[in-house]
């Protein structure tokens, strides 16, 4: 297993550039199977869960060739409507698969995904979805198992807000017959990025990034070409780390828009942040304020920022209280951070951080994916060398987070597991 070996103290200065986000690949990667004709990607980040995407849509027949971030697939000789759960219990966003293959084929088996270490993250709602458009469902030897003739247009609301439940709903939605209504939708740009594809493939949606969908169901789609969106996740993790070290950083090929409260929250800690079309400056030259934060759906704080701005808090001045809304236990980076020094006691899903002069370098343990980014963050600004195990989770969702980093004045290295053995 690989790891990252990071010399902290490095003020980080320069430019990077933002891939495409990983959140809106892997709905849209699915969202091929909803056509026989060619889908034209761009901007599809190189990472572990997109290629497992491409995998498990490939043992279903679905052709794909990638070209750098170009990536083109074609569903025309789908031969299996199942998603097996060795993949799905490696990337719980195979799920995505349901509502496409039901729409299209009336029939898919996608293994139930099961707990994940940031909590229980159960899919009822996209089966209750599933069900209102007339989906029978079946639990059949740990799978979800969904038929239909044809899926039929219905009311859906879902308990809380869900972002997959939604992307599956809609996929599932554009071609049932009449119109569905998704109330309680997830407005988040993920979604408003899967269904601007979705309409250049002919699907009639109004309404997506409200809370409130409406979909007139149509009896095919065909193929388009599509670039997604910039990942407002990679972005905001390298705001952290300039406000956690100090200089001056460019991001490129960003969308300041779609950031939601990260920018905001950022400029409470003291970043002094710029942006314009298509970048975001940011630069830092005193230690961080400590800045109190609770996760909440976009446009409010994501859950996804909530262990980056908790590295950001263990090295500001004064104390942050940090709750967190969505997940019951993505408090994990927070023993990892006390190994650096951090002082932090969790109640519940609260979090107490008070903020500490100097973290100190010291070998720790990736959890998750954004429990991983926020060590590698603490690591930075650690004084001394830090090292980073089990950097799989990084590697899920950040296109090659250090050869970015480095190129900023890091000093920070992948360490292979073959050459530690
Ligand atoms: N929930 C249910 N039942 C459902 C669906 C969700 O109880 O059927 C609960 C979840 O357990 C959670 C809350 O609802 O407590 C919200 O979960 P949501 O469904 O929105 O999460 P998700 O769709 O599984 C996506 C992202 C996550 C991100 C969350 C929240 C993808 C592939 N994943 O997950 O991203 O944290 O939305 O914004 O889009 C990550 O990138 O590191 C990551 C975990």
């Amino acid at each position: 297993m690989d790891k990252l070996r990071i010399t902290g103290g490095a003020r980080l200065q320069g430019e990077v550039s933002i891939s495409g986000a990983k959140n809106s690949a892997l709905p849209i990667l699915c969202a091929s199977l909803l056509t026989a004709d060619p889908l034209h990607l761009a901007n599809v980040p190189q990472l572990n869960d997109t290629r497992t995407m491409q995998r498990l849509l490939g043992q279903m027949g679905v052709r794909s060739e990638s070209s750098g971030t170009d990536v083109t697939l074609q569903a025309d000789r789908v031969d299996s409507l199942e998603a097996p759960y060795e993949l799905v219990k490696t990337m719980r966003a195979s799920i995505l698969v349901l509502g496409p293959l039901v729409a299209r084929f009336g029939e898919a088996r996608v293994s139930l995904p099961g707990g994940c270490t940031i909590g229980q993250r159960p899919v009822d709602q996209h089966i209750k979805g599933l069900e209102a458009l007339g989906a029978e469902i079946t639990m059949e030897h740990g799978f979800v198992v969904a038929r239909t003739t044809r899926l039929k247009g219905a009311s859906v609301r879902t308990d809380m807000v869900t972002v997959t439940g939604t992307e599956n709903l809609l996929m599932a939605a554009v071609l049932a017959d009449g119109q569905t209504i998704l109330e309680n939708a997830a407005r988040e740009p993920e979604v408003v990025d899967l269904a601007e594809l979705l309409i250049k493939m002919g699907a009639r949606i109004q309404g997506h990034g409200t809370d409130r969908i409406v979909i007139d169901g149509v009896p095919r789609l065909h193929g388009a070409a599509h670039t997604v969106i910039s990942d407002r996740i990679e972005a905001g993790t390298f705001l952290c780390a300039v406000g956690a070290t100090g200089g001056d950083i460019m991001l490129r090929n960003t969308d300041a828009a779609i950031m939601g409260a990260t920018l905001d929250k950022l400029g409470e800690a003291g970043l002094a942040i710029t942006t314009g079309p298509d970048w975001i400056r940011a630069s830092m030259d005193r230690r961080p304020r400590a800045v109190g934060l609770r996760t909440h759906e976009y446009p409010g704080l994501a859950t996804d920022m909530q262990a980056q701005i908790m590295a950001l808090n263990a090295v500001a001045e004064g104390t942050a209280i940090v709750v967190e809304n969505i997940f019951e236990n993505r408090f994990m980076h927070v023993q990892e951070l006390c190994r650096l020094g951090a002082d932090i006691d969790i109640d519940g899903h609260t979090a107490v951080v008070r903020g500490v002069s100097q973290l100190s370098g010291a070998k720790v343990m990736a959890t998750d994916l954004r429990a991983s980014a926020s060590l590698v963050i603490a690591g930075l600004a650690a004084e001394g060398v830090t090292q980073v195990d089990r950097i799989y989770h990084l590697d899920r969702g950040y296109d090659r987070m250090e050869v970015k980093l480095r190129n900023l004045g890091a000093r920070i290295e992948r360490v292979s597991g073959k050459e530690e053995e």
